[in-house]
């Protein structure tokens, strides 16, 4: 697989053109960003640290009947993934109040959300990735209903496996962020999951093991994520 030329080069993550045109590399950078690039830094080891979660991740939610653009991963930081269409809108699902739910509606962080709570954003930097809902989505064509619904299920498919996954490592799934695009005509899961578009909490203690580290000045942000990563079974290459 011949890598060629950028294609784009987004917050964390870089996207290459190979020689094969359905096919694109996925180059994780150490750069991380919080607060719509307002804020911005260079975590050593977080590329690796996302690429190989990433990966993890993606072929576990495959294994479990979920299509994704993931294809394999390349080296430490460096993945090949399917050429997608994006939709320009993000789901999130919240299992557990925290971060824009709070902030918004004055809930207490950390109170169980029973159903788990499904938002949309759009995907638009300048504007703060503003909420929107199904019927905005529609009339300004980001997405058509029937997408809207595939996304809608696949999203809460996810949660269904990864609460699991992470349950088995004494992790509470509190929230994610997910993207998709289309291949075929199919809605596909695109982007990443690793703990920079997630909230992990440790399950006795709550101690925040994802990018609220980051965003709160915490320290020790790649650690929590490589602590994340080895209590699902993830194996981090040595560098
Ligand atoms: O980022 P903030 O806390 O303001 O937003 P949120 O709506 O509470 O985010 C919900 C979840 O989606 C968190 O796990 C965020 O890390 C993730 N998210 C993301 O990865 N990218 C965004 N543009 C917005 C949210």
């Amino acid at each position: 697989m011949e890598k060629r030329q950028e294609l784009y080069a987004g917050k964390a993550k870089s996207v290459y053109t190979t020689d094969a045109p359905d096919l694109l590399v996925l180059e994780f950078r150490d750069d991380t960003s919080a607060f719509d690039g307002k804020r911005k830094e260079a975590l050593a080891r977080k590329g690796m640290v996302n690429n190989v979660f990433n990966a993890f991740i993606m072929e576990r939610l495959e294994d479990a009947g979920i299509p994704t653009h993931f294809e394999k991963r390349l080296s430490n930081t460096e993945s090949l993934v399917k050429k997608m269409q994006m939709i320009p809108v993000e789901c999130v699902v919240r299992n557990i109040a925290a971060g824009g739910l709070v902030k918004r509606l004055g809930v207490e962080e950390g109170a169980t959300l029973t159903p788990s709570t499904f938002e949309l954003f759009l995907k638009d930097d300048d504007r703060g990735d503003p909420m929107i809902n199904e019927s905005l989505a529609e009339t300004f064509g980001w997405a058509t209903p029937e997408q809207l619904a595939r996304m809608k299920e696949l999203t809460f498919k996810v949660n269904h496996v990864l609460k699991q996954l992470f349950a088995g490592g004494d992790l509470l799934l509190v929230d994610y962020k997910l993207e998709f695009g289309l291949y075929d005509g199919k809605v596909i899961l695109g982007d990443e999951f690793s703990p920079d578009g997630c909230r992990l909490w440790d399950a006795h203690t709550r101690e925040k093991l994802d990018k609220d580290r980051f965003r709160q000045g915490l320290g020790g942000v790649i650690e929590a994520y490589e602590e994340v990563g080895r209590r699902i079974g993830v194996t981090f290459p040595e560098v």
